[in-house]
């Protein structure tokens, strides 16, 4: 029973009945409904997945009433901190059998599993913290923004980042206007699409290790044999069926800042350079161009974002650097009217050219609990600054990136709202995948 008396199920149901006004309410009412218990399942529970679901139990108001892993001995940590939450290998049993004990559900998964297993907890009801990049596909960023809107529902993707000081204050500097109205951005990387197994082609099989469900590893992907030190864990991003290369490992972290700052949605083009690929892993290193539609921050009717990884940076002199000064490892480089902004991956943002911004204050602007908030605003019935309706459009031009990566040396035209590529084939068969039978992804009707 809640506090109110009402059934858990009941209350929660009255709460996303009554969500949509609870954003208008004042904040008092909504203090008074963050006392509730949340119940919380986990799905991957180790590797990114420990850090998601021990964060989010460090809130007051969680109680974990399901663990699911494909991988026996990955529970250990998990349960060493919550003790006695019961396991599961299967989300689809976990779902089934948790039913309405379940109110959210964390997915830390390998990127090829996010949609299957969200889009299931989601047409069940249950709010949703996600990994990122959201989706494998665009398609599926898509279909999870559309539901997640459909259920009114309280999403948070897992790129953290965007509630830290660094990045929120570099946002603020852009829509301040600290360095005018903005020209182009370069954001760059120094890993690659393929360097954790550094191989092109398909590895023999082996013998899976005890306590490991392969089956459920690969979930939706083709099926394939197990092979020792290149998937489980970790080390699929490189392979196109399961991962998203360099671009979808760190995009939806360093766009993020470009995304809010600028408030774009959807490129109008996207263009990729790399030193070719094969239909197994993502490419080395790459340079790919994204033109989107120009906003009140940016100057001109359209603005190109210019991704690099794998080693590649913007030339230097853009970012009007003092002498000895280097661009950092990873970052994005903002270009004004009046100056530049370097918003290192992970620091503070630093103006230039020095000389302008000897003087310059900067604001003071505090980091925020990502999990936290996610939790707190499920709780209130509110929504998040990086939900679904936000992240969905970031994870799908990510992706369609990839697509790009797959052609390099062609120029996509991207209809956001038809969702079309023009007048090419190869590409538009990429907005999308087939499933294995039993893990399908269904468009939201
Ligand atoms: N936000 C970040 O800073 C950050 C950092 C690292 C990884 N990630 C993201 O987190 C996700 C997981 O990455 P990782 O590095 O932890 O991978 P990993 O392979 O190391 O761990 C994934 C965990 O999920 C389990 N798992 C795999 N398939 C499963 C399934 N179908 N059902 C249930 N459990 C399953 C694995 O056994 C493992 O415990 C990825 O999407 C990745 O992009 C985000």
């Amino acid at each position: 029973m809640t506090q109110a008396g009402l059934p858990r199920r009941q209350f929660l149901t009255q709460s996303a009945i009554a969500a949509s006004a609870m954003f208008a309410m004042p904040s008092i009412v909504r203090a008074a409904t963050l006392q509730k218990e949340l119940h919380v399942a986990a799905i991957g529970v180790n590797g990114m997945g420990w850090a998601d679901l021990s964060s989010v139990g460090s809130h007051a108001s969680v109680r974990f009433v399901g663990f699911c892993d494909i991988d026996a001995a990955r529970f250990v940590t998990a349960d060493a901190a919550f003790a006695g939450v019961p396991h599961f290998a299967d989300y689809r049993q976990l779902l089934a059998d948790l039913g309405d004990k379940v109110d959210a559900v964390i997915v830390s998964t390998p990127d090829h599993m996010h949609a299957p297993i969200a889009m299931a907890a989601m047409k069940l009801g249950k709010h949703v913290y996600c990994q990122k990049p959201l989706t494998h596909t665009v398609w599926e960023s898509r279909q999870m923004r559309l539901m997640a809107e459909q259920k009114k529902l309280t999403t948070q993707m897992g790129n953290q980042i965007h509630s830290n000081a660094e990045y929120r204050l570099g946002v603020k500097l852009i829509q301040d206007g600290a360095i005018g109205k903005v020209r182009e951005v370069h954001s760059w990387v120094g890993v690659q699409g393929r360097q954790y197994c550094n191989r092109t082609d398909r590895p023999a099989d082996a013998p899976v290790p005890e306590g490991v469900d392969w089956n459920l590893w690969l979930g939706a992907a083709p099926e394939r044999p197990f092979a020792t030190g290149v998937y489980h864990p970790f080390k699929w991003r490189d392979w196109q069926d399961f991962g998203s290369g360099a671009l979808g490992d760190f995009g939806c972290h360093i766009l993020d800042p470009v995304f809010t700052a600028l408030e774009i949605r959807s490129p109008i083009s996207i263009e990729a350079q790399n030193d070719g690929t094969t239909s197994e892993v993502w490419p080395g290193p790459e340079t790919v161009t994204f033109e989107f539609p120009g906003t009140k921050h940016t100057v001109g009717s359209t603005l190109k974002i210019i991704w690099r990884d794998g080693g590649l940076k913007p030339p230097a002199e853009l970012a009007q650097l003092p002498d000895g000064a280097e661009l950092p490892g990873a970052g994005s480089l903002f270009i004004g009217e009046g100056g530049t902004m370097v918003l290192p991956h992970v620091a503070r943002p630093l103006l230039y050219p020095q000389s302008k911004f000897a003087n310059f204050a900067m604001p003071d602007v505090q980091g925020r609990n990502h999990w936290h908030d996610w939790v707190d605003a499920v709780i209130a019935g509110q929504k998040t600054t990086d939900g679904f309706e936000y992240a969905g459009p970031l994870s799908e031009t990510v992706q369609l990136g990839n697509i790009a990566a797959r052609l390099p040396g062609t120029k996509l035209e991207w209809n956001a709202d038809s969702m079309e590529i023009k007048g090419h084939d190869d590409a538009a068969a990429m907005l999308t995948k087939n499933y294995r039978s039993g893990f399908e992804v269904e468009a939201v009707g």
